[in-house]
């Protein structure tokens, strides 16, 4: 690839951002768990998936709008919470939410970001007809804390919380650990700086933003207390970070409105099921009493088609934003999202589904035992 020519996917974003960041940020963004099992599996499963296309459907007029949770969203694919983006780019999670809104879908913001969350709504604010954002959160030991964030986040205009359930404590990523990460002075946690001066320590031999966890994030939580955070404001819950069909149902009887089929990226639980083997079994126990939302190893429109023909009603992107973001600001994060878009359109027309509710499970099944990436081994 030429220095003035842009990215054809995905995979040539994560080649062009590995040349933009730090040591530190390429590292934090990059790795998952211990051994990262779980982190190349989420990929392979969906390269293990085949799809099953249709012939002569008249495929002419196509349209991938969906509805989540009340907004129309102008694709199946949403932005995953990530936190510390100023890392990336120094607009951070502010370019990330002008280029999401451009594309009429919904970014979730982390708690742990590095722009505030009421800037962050402000810059989703692309016309009255853009989805609203939601925000994702991490509960602190400190309750009133969590509380005075969902107040924010309601007052802000986010549309949903979405609870992320996987992360009592932080999963080992040894790159960070090895490299101390820390943020640097010029970076802040946005949300929480100014009321309580909480910030991400200098440790010798840790990662700081695993000491972090340990001090501050609440790993009491139990499904209990999703009552209590649905207390605090009218915003809908989803929870995110399920990998059971029986968690789903425990969700689903708790009040969430939408779960989310998430091995946190394979940075948490090491060995952990990847998500779109998960996926099947969980759509079956919730059988529509909440809506369905994946992330994990989704690269390409293929990827797109095989969740949501296994269930899911649409799909966050993680990693492949962040590449966007470091390359090219707003624009390269619109531009990753409008590669995704148009895979999708192509491989919806080659599998003969003018619209979303033409994919269905028929159109995916598990690829042959005896591939040829298998053999290699
Ligand atoms: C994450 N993820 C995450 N999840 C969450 O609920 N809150 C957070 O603050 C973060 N932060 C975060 C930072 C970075 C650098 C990464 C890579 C991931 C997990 C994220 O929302 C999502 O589940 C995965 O990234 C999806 O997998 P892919 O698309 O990155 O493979
Ligand atoms: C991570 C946390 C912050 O995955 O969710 O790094």
């Amino acid at each position: 690839m030429s220095s003035n020519e842009l990215p054809l996917n995905l995979f040539e974003y994560e080649l062009c951002a590995d040349q933009q960041l730090s040591v530190m940020a390429r590292d934090y963004y990059a790795s998952g768990a211990w051994d990262e099992i779980t982190l190349r599996d989420n990929r392979a499963a969906f390269e293990r998936l085949r799809l099953r296309p249709r012939v002569l459907v008249d495929v002419s007029d196509r349209n991938m709008n969906v509805t989540v949770l009340g907004q129309s969203l102008a694709l199946p694919i949403l932005v995953a919470p990530m936190a510390f983006q100023c890392l990336a780019h120094p607009d951070g999670e502010l370019a990330t939410a002008k280029a999401t809104a451009q594309m009429g879908t919904v970014m979730i913001l982390s708690t742990l970001s590095t722009k505030p969350l009421e800037a962050v709504a402000t810059a989703s604010q692309a016309s009255t007809a853009t989805p609203s954002p939601w925000f994702q959160l991490y509960v602190h030991r400190d309750r009133g804390l969590t509380k005075a964030l969902v107040e924010r986040a309601y007052a802000a205009g986010f549309a949903a919380l979405c609870l992320t359930v996987d992360a009592p404590v932080l999963g080992q990523r040894e790159c960070d650990r090895r490299n101390r990460f820390a943020l640097p002075t010029n970076m802040e946690l946005a949300n929480l700086a100014a009321s309580t001066e909480l910030e991400i320590p200098h440790r010798f031999q840790e990662s700081g933003l695993f000491a972090y966890f340990l001090e501050q994030i609440n790993p009491a939580l139990t499904w209990n207390d999703l009552e209590w955070l649905q207390s605090l404001s009218p915003l809908p819950l989803v929870v995110k970070g399920i990998l059971r069909g029986d968690d789903a149902v425990r969700a689903v009887e708790h009040g969430a409105k939408g779960i989310i089929v998430s091995n946190h990226g394979g940075r948490q639980l090491d060995g952990a099921i990847t998500t779109i083997d998960a996926l099947a079994e969980i759509a079956s126990a919730v059988n529509n009493r909440a809506e369905i939302l994946i992330d994990g190893g989704i690269r390409r429109g293929t990827d797109v088609l095989k969740a949501l023909a296994l269930g899911a009603r649409a799909v966050l992107i993680g990693r492949p934003i962040l590449w966007g973001l470091a390359v090219a600001g707003s624009s390269g994060v619109q531009h990753v999202l409008e590669l995704l878009q148009s895979e999708l359109d192509l491989a919806m027309a080659l599998s003969g589904c003018a619209r979303l509710q033409d994919i269905d499970t028929s159109l995916c099944c598990k690829g042959s035992q005896s591939s040829t990436a298998e053999n290699k081994q």
